[in-house]
């Protein structure tokens, strides 16, 4: 039976994978207890786990706190949990932050054990908290980005360990997660190709004995993949994805690249797998997308904006007083340039974030989480990193080709920038990160449609009974 199957139809309402901690687990859970599928996801979350347990440490009765403790109780390899409370929640000085607000923690790059294991932590706690507040109930999925190759596989077994019933993968094509996931639970150990240019063939070797000491029994959670374009689509279901939630232009965060018009639900029905429908599908709601083949809708944006959501409480506010303002409604942009990835990306236009010009150019590039940063070969043939949102000579002196130096001015550093949107702004000296909010382009319609059946303020439970109507 497809995990889909196991839950009502009517319910079939899935709360799409939104970095870094928008869809964390309070947001994730609560659609699962409604009897959905909750999506949390993964991008960072081994940051958020690390700069959480700082950000809490002097107030050690707060409820999250204890939560996420006894989450990481019930970790398989009690000593990585120990090394990281040590590390960044009981013994953080400001000598070991200098003039930063949140410890530095290891860069993600390949074969680096420390980065991995906070990384399957992080995703662990996520996944395991969404599926306790879930309480049996509707399903949890862990999203990645294909974007950042190097956190897919910890990603993978944090989601294995907490049970998580789906893993979904999109920015870029996902067909090596079906095998992923069969090698970790079946043999525990599995590989994944690392995206570095010049160099076609680096796979990373990825062990679940590591994690899972004592060898409780795995179960491997359903592959999806997001697509928007059909040949994608098909590929997928040649190697094993087992749904497609299929995404159009007008979704929050990255788009795929435009290439002509988008492909009607029927032909993507024709691979013979479940479809979820995503961008844009708030207001047409499940039933009619089910009335056309569709199997279950997902949502972002309405989410994302609910009380239940991670983005941080004050941002939350000022954006929605923005999409609700009648005389100059918030404005959504594609914005061809911003992400350092090369993908559009559905810019939601908030004052004092780096929507603006002036905020963005005022920031000093400073790349230290690095979760985007591409591989590639150096000259030397040892593998480098670089993302076009770090300084710019130091990025110019690791290209050796102009197109990839293109518009470089304008690419914002999304890492430590929707760091910030989740109230986890680094902060330098006297400088704080500032963030970025990413909506899709029917926000507005969507929020008013739902103020004007429920009124403000928006909670899960709102949007989903909306999006069932
Ligand atoms: C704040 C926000 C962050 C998002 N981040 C991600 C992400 O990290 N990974 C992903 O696959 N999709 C991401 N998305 C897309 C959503 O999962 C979802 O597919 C989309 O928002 C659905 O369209 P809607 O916003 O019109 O409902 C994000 C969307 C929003 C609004």
């Amino acid at each position: 039976m497809g995990a889909l199957e196991r839950i009502d139809h009517d319910k079939r309402v899935v709360c799409g994978g939104m970095g870094v901690d928008i869809s964390g687990w309070k947001l994730a859970g609560e659609v699962a207890r409604l009897g959905g599928v909750g999506t949390i996801s993964a991008t960072g979350q081994g940051d958020v786990l690390a700069r959480r347990l700082t950000q809490l440490r002097r107030d050690p009765d707060n409820h999250e706190l204890q939560l996420v403790k006894d989450s990481l109780e019930t970790f398989p390899n009690p000593s990585m949990v120990d090394r990281v409370l040590d590390k960044y929640h009981e013994h953080v000085s400001s000598e070991d932050t200098g003039e930063r607000r949140y410890r530095p923690t290891q860069q993600p790059r390949i074969g680096a054990l420390e980065a991995e294991m906070l990384q399957v932590l992080g995703t662990y706690v996520q996944a395991d908290l969404a599926k306790r507040r879930a309480g049996g109930r509707g399903l949890v999925a862990v999203n990645t980005l294909g974007k950042i190759p190097r956190m897919v596989a910890p990603s993978a077994i944090g989601a294995i360990l907490a049970g998580a019933d789906v893993f979904v993968q999109g920015a870029g094509v996902p067909d090596q997660v079906p095998q992923l996931l069969t090698d970790l639970t079946v043999t525990g150990g599995g590989r994944y190709r690392m995206d570095v240019a010049g160099l076609p063939d680096v796979y990373q070797e990825y062990s679940m004995e590591r994690y899972n000491l004592n060898g409780v029994p795995v179960a491997r959670p359903e592959a999806w993949g997001i697509v928007s374009r059909t040949d994608v689509a098909k590929r997928l279901a040649q190697v094993g994805i087992e749904a497609l939630v299929i995404e159009s232009a007008q979704a929050g965060g990255h788009n795929a690249p435009t290439s002509g018009p988008e492909a009607p639900l029927a032909e993507y029905l024709e691979f013979g797998l479940p479809c979820i429908v995503a961008g844009g599908v708030a207001q047409k709601g499940l039933s009619a997308i089910q009335a056309e083949g569709g199997e279950a809708i997902q949502i972002g944006s309405l989410f994302a904006l609910s009380n239940e959501s991670g983005m941080d409480p004050m941002l939350r506010a000022r954006t929605l007083r923005g999409i609700i303002n009648q005389k100059q409604p918030l404005q959504v942009r594609q914005d061809e340039h911003i992400s350092p990835t090369g993908f559009p990306f559905q810019v939601a236009e908030v004052a004092g974030t780096v929507s603006q010009a002036e905020v963005l150019q005022e920031r000093s590039r400073v790349c230290d989480l690095a979760f985007l940063t591409q591989g590639y070969k150096k000259k030397d043939g040892s593998i480098g990193y670089r993302c076009p949102a770090e300084p710019i000579e130091q990025f110019e002196r690791k290209i050796a080709s102009p197109i990839l130096a293109r518009n470089i001015g304008e690419r914002a550093c999304l890492c430590n920038n929707l760091f910030a949107a989740a109230g986890l702004a680094q902060r330098r000296g006297e400088y704080e990160e500032p963030a970025l909010v990413t909506l899709g382009s029917t926000v507005e319609a969507d929020v008013m449609a739902v103020a004007r059946a429920y009124k403000l303020p928006i909670t899960a439970a709102k949007v989903f009974e909306f999006v069932r109507r």
